[in-house]
């Protein structure tokens, strides 16, 4: 069998004519981006490290949060539910027909988010989230829903779960400022802005996309183990099994009784940064974000930080004097001024000459240069890239190491994942870097629609459990009876 070729495409194109003080500038990039082998290796154990503790009382930078998806589907879920994902950008609103082995029918609209309502109070963003809902309800429903409709809230942000119908905001991520909701239940918020705008719709399940992507992934792939987002944010849950997650003992689970864990890997050592490979770009993302001090891992590899980690380089050059000499680079000056877009369109380049990386720099940056200089930007972007994906890699071997999963799919979403060139590639070197050869049994596949189809699924499993243990789901709620007792 002709040898097959594994590692991602090499840049063309020569070096030869990129003088010395450039070349030195990007020997000093390669030094400060790359992840080698040895050291993704030892950040991969750290990992495994704060997994586990992040899943005892003590806690860690990882919080491990416990959602209340008791188990995978069968495949042979049935029924029509809603599901509301609240991205960065959209609000999507789906209304998903399950129909057994592994297969579902979707209807679906979308609604703009205006960038503001992300700075906004709770009572503008959830009476925004209710205007859709009602808008969906009129567009597809003459304004009337059948009592049984049961929604599925994609809320992607880190929250305590004591109930799968529950879940108190830790703390916004992604750039998110809304005020009002950080330490309090999103779901009676949610509740009651349904209420006020007069939406009959009840809330079944708050999920995570990642758990979302574990478990419609894995409906359609029972192989599948892991979800994963590498999109605006990075995350990922996995299937933990109660006996391993001492935080939840006071809930006296059967010890074998699976729980999804999402993981919100992007916190990871925010407490002791310095065992992340970080720059000094990225110590100045982090001090002029939102939230500083928080999501370190995630600030180094998620797509709204790419291009701010590649402004802030090119930026620092221009000041030392090394490119685009004698030019306004005003645009370059502004933060978040280049989205992951960008760095992808520069890396897909395909001339020789990097006709399009030099033209990419002018249209959107209004900045010319030359030939050698657009070879440095082309590297860069190589480099922030290359690094993203063997660090998110780096979190998936972990993953795999501490539940012992040797062979398996991982369902994997979002805009990086699904866009970035070389992405796939890059990370399934970097599996190979941890585990050799057996790190190709770790395959990263795109994830079925987790945001929609995997809410729908768990409030599907989740009126099961319900109907098995013979409650009404208000009764539950009444008596303050958490889901697992019910399991
Ligand atoms: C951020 C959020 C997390 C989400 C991820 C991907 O890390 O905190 O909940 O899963 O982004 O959207």
């Amino acid at each position: 069998m002709a040898p097959q070729l594994r590692n991602p495409p090499r840049r063309k194109g020569s070096m030869a004519d990129v003088p010395k003080d450039l070349m030195d500038c990007i020997t000093d990039l390669e030094k400060l981006f790359t992840v080698d082998k040895q050291r993704i290796n030892e950040l991969c154990d750290e990992f495994v490290k704060e997994f586990e503790k992040g899943l005892t009382e003590e806690g860690s930078s990882i919080p491990q949060l416990p959602t209340w998806v008791l188990g995978f589907p069968n495949g042979e879920e049935k029924g029509t539910y809603l599901a509301l994902d609240m991205g960065g950008t959209n609000l999507r609103v789906c209304e998903i027909t399950l129909m057994g082995h592994g297969k579902f029918d979707i209807l679906q609209s979308k609604y703009r988010m205006d960038p503001s309502v992300k700075t906004s109070t709770a009572e503008e963003l959830f009476g925004y989230i209710a205007d859709c809902l009602k808008q969906f309800v009129h567009d597809h429903h003459e304004g009337v829903v059948k009592e049984e409709l049961h929604l599925g809230f994609t809320f992607s942000y880190p929250c305590d779960q004591h109930a799968i119908d529950h879940g108190i905001l830790q703390r916004w991520t992604k750039g998110f400022d809304v005020k009002g909701v950080e330490g309090v239940d999103v779901v009676p918020l949610f509740e009651a802005a349904l209420k006020e705008k007069g939406v009959p719709i009840k809330l079944t399940a708050l999920i995570n996309d990642t758990t979302g992507a574990l478990i419609a992934s894995n409906y359609a792939h029972p192989d599948t183990k892991m979800g994963v987002i590498f999109g605006t944010g990075c995350n990922a849950a996995y299937m933990e099994v109660a006996e391993n997650i001492p935080k939840v003992a006071k809930h006296n689970l059967p010890p074998d009784t699976p729980m999804a864990i999402n993981c919100e890997w992007g916190a990871a050592f925010s407490d002791r940064p310095d065992v992340l490979p970080r720059t000094k770009y990225d110590v100045i993302i982090d001090k002029e974000s939102p939230r500083p001090g928080q999501q370190a891992f995630e600030k180094m590899i998620a797509g709204l930080y790419l291009g701010e980690v590649f402004r802030l380089a090119l930026l620092d050059l221009h000041q030392q004097g090394h490119i685009f000499l004698g030019q306004s680079v005003a645009k370059l000056q502004t933060s978040y001024t280049i989205d992951t877009e960008i760095l992808s369109l520069i890396e897909l380049d395909p001339f020789e000459n990097l006709r399009e990386t030099i033209d990419v720099l002018e249209t959107k940056l209004g900045i010319q240069c030359n030939e050698q200089e657009a070879k440095l930007v082309r590297r860069l972007a190589e480099l922030i890239g290359t690094r993203s994906a063997r660090l998110s890699a780096c979190g998936v071997a972990a993953i795999a190491k501490k539940a012992g999963l040797t062979k398996c799919k991982v369902g994997a979403d979002g805009s990086v994942f699904n866009l970035y060139p070389h992405f796939k590639a890059r990370g399934a070197e970097a599996l190979r870097d941890i585990f050799g050869d057996a790190g190709d049994d770790i395959d990263i596949v795109h994830a079925e629609d987790g945001s929609g189809v995997g809410a729908a699924l768990i409030a599907a499993l989740t009126l099961e459990r319900v109907k098995a243990a013979g409650l009404s789901r208000e009764c539950m709620l009444r008596k303050g009876v958490s889901h697992a007792a019910v399991s």
